[in-house]
C-alpha cells in the first residue's frame, strides 16, 4: 500500500512530467480524465511516457460540437482510444421527462452535473486503481487552491478500493499549458480562438470578456463557491 504522505512529499513541486512519470511507473491500471480542453497536454506528455495509457471523457450529451469535433482530431492526432462514458439511459430519460433540458438554470447545476457527469464517473473510476485530471490551482481561487500533486479521493475512494489521484498540472499557470501547446504544435479546441478559456457543457459555458477569470464562463448564475460539479467535490469540502 502506497504511503500517499511520502508520495506527495516526494512529488510536491515537481513539474508536471516527473509527477506523471510516478503516477504511471506506479500505477499500471490507471486513466486519464480529458475534458475536451486544454487539459490534452497530459494527454501530450502522457503518450512521451507510455503509450497505453487509458484515457476518458465524460459525453455528457450537452458539449459543444466543436469539443465533439477536438475529441476525435485528438483521438486520430495521436492513434488512442479516448473511452467516452455516457450517463445512465433511464435516469436521464426520466430527469428529462420530470424537468427538460435547462432545469439547472433555475435550481443549480448539481442534479444535472450529478447524472451526466458524476454517475457515469463513479462507474469508470470504480474500475481503476487511480486517475489523473488536469486541475491547475489558477483556475480558481474559490476552490483549487489546496489541490495537492497526489491525494486519495475522498469523494470516489470506497473502503474496499481507495482511489487515488493525480493533478500534475496543479502549479502550472494558463500561460505555461499554452506556451507547451504552441512549442510542441498540440491540437487545441477551437472555441478558444473565440473567447472561452474553461470549457465544459454547452448551455453552462460562456466566453469570457478580457481580463475576465476563466471560471467566469461556467455556471455563471451560479456562487464562485459553488463553481465545482463533483468530479472534484472534495476541493468543496476542504474549503469548509
Ligand atoms: S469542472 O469540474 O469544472 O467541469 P474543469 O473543466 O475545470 O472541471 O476541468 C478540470 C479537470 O476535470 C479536467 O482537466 C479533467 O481532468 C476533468 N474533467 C472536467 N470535465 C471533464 C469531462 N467532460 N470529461 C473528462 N474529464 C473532465
Ligand atoms: Fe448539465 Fe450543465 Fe452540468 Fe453539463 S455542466 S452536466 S449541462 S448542469
Amino acid at each position: 500500500m502506497i504511503d500517499i504522505t511520502d508520495l506527495q512529499t516526494e512529488l510536491a513541486g515537481k513539474n508536471p512530467r516527473v509527477i506523471l512519470k510516478k503516477a504511471l511507473e506506479l500505477f499500471d491500471n490507471i486513466a486519464i480524465s480529458f475534458s475536451g480542453a486544454e487539459d490534452v497536454v497530459l494527454i501530450d506528455l502522457a503518450l512521451n511516457i507510455r503509450k497505453d495509457i487509458q484515457i476518458f471523457s465524460l459525453d455528457t450529451g450537452r458539449l459543444h460540437p466543436e469539443t465533439y469535433r477536438y475529441i476525435e482530431k485528438v483521438r486520430q492526432h495521436y492513434g488512442i482510444t479516448i473511452e467516452l462514458l455516457t450517463p445512465d439511459r433511464d435516469v436521464l430519460d426520466n430527469f428529462v421527462k420530470q424537468k427538460g433540458l435547462f432545469s439547472f438554470y433555475e435550481d443549480g447545476h448539481s442534479e444535472c452535473c450529478g447524472i451526466r457527469k458524476v454517475e457515469p464517473l463513479k462507474r469508470k473510476l470504480a474500475t481503476v486503481d487511480a486517475w489523473i485530471t488536469g486541475q491547475r490551482k489558477d483556475q480558481s481561487v474559490d476552490t483549487r487552491q489546496d489541490i495537492p500533486e497526489v491525494q486519495l479521493d475522498t469523494a470516489f475512494s470506497t473502503e474496499a478500493h481507495p482511489l487515488i489521484k493525480f493533478n500534475p498540472l496543479l502549479n502550472w499557470k494558463s500561460s505555461q499549458v499554452w506556451d507547451y501547446i504552441d512549442a510542441y504544435q498540440v491540437p487545441y479546441n477551437e472555441l478558444h480562438q473565440h473567447g472561452y478559456i474553461s470549457i465544459g457543457c454547452e448551455p453552462c459555458t460562456r466566453p469570457v470578456l478580457p481580463n475576465q477569470h476563466e471560471r467566469a464562463g461556467r455556471w455563471w448564475w451560479e456562487d464562485s463557491t459553488k463553481k465545482e460539479c463533483g468530479l472534484h467535490a472534495g476541493n468543496l469540502k476542504t474549503k469548509n
